[in-house]
């Protein structure tokens, strides 16, 4: 087990190359599924979660290589069916994926109910919805969920909530339905896009995705591609929101500007200097910064992914700010660990009640939950004394090179073995 051991107090300077998005990357690897020819997936975060999913895919029968640094190329031709037990899947989220995308393919699929962070209930009832309004018969028993179609045909589904994994798991399936299939009340985000233009390129017809509607018109083979996965807007994110918590001045290179505009808008709000430049944002610090409320809400709205470390950032801006969770129910758990550091925290259900306080004292801190662990990095960097972060098991699962990034930056931060 190792720990992340921060010296606060470094104003944060340089530039940050941010990786490809792991929420984009784990659905576009299970798409990968849905072709028996060769699909080489460019900008794969080398992290843990996709080291998970690389290890399921195997696992039935797929042959996945790291081609250069982050290039998989993935040869699924001799998988035959998705039929998993409990274990590997059930270490991360993403591997609902491999639901829609065998449904898709075999018309049949056994995996355990996915894992993921603790944040909240997490059901999947939606993701059921869509694949049984597909024609497929769904069954969850002891933990796995088994879905099996003799054909799947197109049919409209409208979500009840707006959900990132059911718009595209739906997609998923869906691809190889006879006829139309229209999704209503669709999730916006990025790396849903991101999958569609993924399979379309493999040769699906999907149109809409971006729009909370989507038209997916079945096709009866998807051919192997070369596709490159976006950058990761939470990582990006992350940086952007140390930046204006250090006091820094950096630049965050190879990203999409427009997929960052919430982060954005809210950060100028709030003081900060924000210059783009194509495929760059320059983040600085000006004047003092101001208190400001937040609410999580689907994309375009504020991420809850950056919500965590938001409220770090929050905590030692002088004034009353206030941030509602409206996505997971218990996405607050971090709080007890800020107050610990000194921050004056009231958190009654989804919402917390900030106080700024002047300053947060370093000490030994448990990670809960991968953005949390971000939340408690940003929180190390801008601490007096040293930090101490345990469980970064968490982080690793979903930031690439953290420590490295950040000593970049110039921080002082260094992985210790316990
Ligand atoms: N929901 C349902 N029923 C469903 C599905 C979702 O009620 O069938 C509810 C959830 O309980 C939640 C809301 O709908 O309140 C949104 O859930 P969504 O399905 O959009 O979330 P997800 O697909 O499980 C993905 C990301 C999360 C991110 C959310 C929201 C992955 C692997 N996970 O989760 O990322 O917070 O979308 O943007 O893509 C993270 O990266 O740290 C992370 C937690």
């Amino acid at each position: 087990m190792s720990k992340l051991v921060i010296e606060g107090g470094t104003k944060l300077k340089g530039k940050v190359n941010i990786s490809g998005f792991k929420n984009a990357a784990l659905p576009i690897i299970s798409a990968a599924l849905l072709s028996n020819e060769e699909c080489i997936i460019e900008n794969v975060p080398l992290i843990q979660d996709i080291n998970v999913l690389k290890d399921i895919l195997i696992k039935i029968g797929a042959e996945v290589q790291i081609v250069d640094d982050n290039s998989l190329l993935i040869d699924s031709s001799q998988v035959k069916t998705c039929y998993l037990e409990n274990g590997l899947s059930k270490k991360i989220r993403g591997s609902y994926y491999l639901l829609g995308a065998a449904l898709g393919r075999f018309k049949e699929v056994l995996i355990p109910l996915p894992g993921g962070c603790d944040i909240g209930v997490r059901p999947i009832d939606q993701h059921i919805k869509g694949f049984e309004a597909l024609g497929a018969e769904v069954i969850i028993d002891h933990g796995m969920v088994h879905a099996k179609a003799k054909e799947l045909i197109g049919s409209k589904i409208y979500l009840d909530v707006v959900s990132v994994g059911a718009t595209i798991n739906i997609m998923l399936a869906a691809v190889y339905a006879k006829g139309r299939t229209i999704i209503e009340n669709a999730a916006k985000e990025p790396h849903i896009v991101d999958t569609a233009n993924f399979l379309n390129t493999m040769g699906a017809n999907i149109k809409g995705a971006g729009t909370d509607i989507i038209r997916i018109d079945g096709v009866d083979k998807l051919k192997g591609c070369t596709y490159s996965v976006i950058p990761d807007q939470i990582e990006a994110g992350t940086y952007m929101i140390a930046a204006a918590a250090t006091k820094g001045d950096i630049i965050i290179d190879n990203i999409i500007p427009k997929h960052l505009e919430p982060v954005t808008a809210k950060l100028k709000e709030m003081g900060m200097g924000i210059e783009e430049y194509g495929d760059s944002l320059r983040v600085f610090y000006q004047n003092k910064l101001i208190p400001a409320n937040i609410k999580t809400l689907p994309y375009p709205g504020f991420p809850t992914d950056l919500q965590q470390p938001m409220t770090v950032l929050l905590s030692t801006i002088t004034g009353k700010s206030q941030v509602i969770e409206s996505i997971w129910e218990n996405r607050f758990r971090y709080v007890d660990e800020l107050v610990n550091m000194g921050a004056n925290i009231e958190v009654k259900g989804r919402e917390a009640d900030i106080q700024g306080v002047e300053k947060l004292e370093g000490t030994i801190v448990k990670v809960t939950d991968l953005r949390a662990g971000a939340a408690l990095i940003v929180a190390g960097l801008i601490a007096d004394g040293l930090t101490e972060l345990e469980d970064i098991y968490h982080i690793d699962r979903g930031y690439e090179y953290i420590e490295n990034k950040f000593m970049n930056l110039g921080a002082k931060i260094k992985r210790v073995k316990n």
